[in-house]
């Protein structure tokens, strides 16, 4: 068996791990993280406060919520950080969490659509939407559709989608979006992934004129829990090989790019913390247009 040495998996790592840094502070601004309990939106969360930034911690765990708000403060001399309930797979949540956010912030100036869910033998939302889809695509549009009267008084504001290179195998099926004829764990993951790019698209078009910036992003291969539902072998590899991919505050650096760089193209695709390609299928507008209306239709909203 040929085994890697220390210096060549610097090398590998390298290819992977990009070091980015800025000195932009972020005070008087409010971001929202969702997911910003563990992984790359504890991460996030942890950056934009150290740089003044008020944030919200969205999560549907309270206690483990509590728990990263206590080891931010304890990290960030003065940090402003809270949490709040927010629990993407059930419309419901997303309306208290909305309601709670209008009667106790004045402004926002990030939203982080962050939270994930990969891969999960399949289940549904409360709203009976597939759960890959229904949290990481319908959750966010809804929360987004939500707050957008607040990101619009607040700009310039910025919505960051975080999505995946899984997006490149997705597809919308349309016949049957939420898999009830047939799933796949990883084809659902893909077509939400790419639901977020085509969602970033859509909704820059649509609020170009507002101040409201809008980008997806890629983190890449992050070590995270996010592998928490893949059968016990890739676990296994993940635990193993874990140190070789991206620590979580790396894959952190591609959405704080989208959030400080000034002048960001909006409804751009970003990884490794620059613009990069994203699919055919995640550039076509035709497509972008149609998931939005089937969106609106399933959530039982208007947003024109
Ligand atoms: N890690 C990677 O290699 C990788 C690669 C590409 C893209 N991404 C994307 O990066 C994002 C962050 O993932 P991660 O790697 O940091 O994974 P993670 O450590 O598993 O974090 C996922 C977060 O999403 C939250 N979440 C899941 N379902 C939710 C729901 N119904 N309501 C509210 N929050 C919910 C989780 O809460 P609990 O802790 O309560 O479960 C957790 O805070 C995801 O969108 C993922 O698709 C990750």
């Amino acid at each position: 068996m040929h085994l890697v040495k220390g210096r060549e998996m610097k090398t590998l790592r390298s290819l992977i791990a990009t070091h980015w840094s800025s000195d932009a502070r972020l005070d008087g601004q409010t971001a929202i993280v969702t997911g910003g309990n563990t992984g790359i939106g504890k991460e996030t969360a942890r950056d934009l406060a150290s740089r003044g930034a008020h944030v919200v911690l969205a999560c549907r765990d309270m206690e483990k919520a509590e728990r990263a708000v206590a080891d931010i403060r304890r990290e960030v001399d003065g940090a402003s950080v809270v949490a709040r309930k927010l629990d993407l797979a059930d419309a419901k949540s997303i309306c208290e969490f909305a309601e709670t956010i209008y009667n106790t912030e004045k402004s926002l100036h990030f939203l982080v659509n962050n939270a994930g869910v990969a891969a999960c033998p399949y289940s549904t939302t409360a709203d009976s939407f597939e759960m890959q889809f229904g949290v990481n695509h319908l959750g966010h549009f809804f929360l987004t559709f939500l707050l957008l009267d607040l990101l619009k008084h607040s700009a310039p504001s910025h919505v960051i989608n975080v999505s995946s290179m899984a997006h490149l195998m997705g597809k919308i099926n349309f016949e049957d979006v939420n898999s009830r004829k047939s799933y796949h764990p990883f084809r659902a993951y893909a077509q939400s992934k790419l639901a977020n790019v085509l969602f970033t698209r859509e909704l820059a078009r649509r609020v170009e004129d507002l101040g409201v910036t809008v980008c997806a992003v890629d983190p890449g291969p992050v070590n995270t829990e996010i592998s928490r539902h893949l059968v016990w072998p890739m676990q296994l590899l993940q635990k193993t090989f874990g140190f070789m991919v991206k620590t979580p505050e790396e894959g952190s650096y591609t959405t704080l790019y989208c959030a400080v760089t000034p002048d960001i193209q909006t409804g751009g695709y970003y990884r490794n913390c620059g613009p990069a390609l994203c699919s055919r299928a995640a550039s076509d507008d035709r497509v972008a247009c149609k998931l939005w209306a089937l969106s609106c239709y399933l959530l039982g909203i208007r947003w024109r």
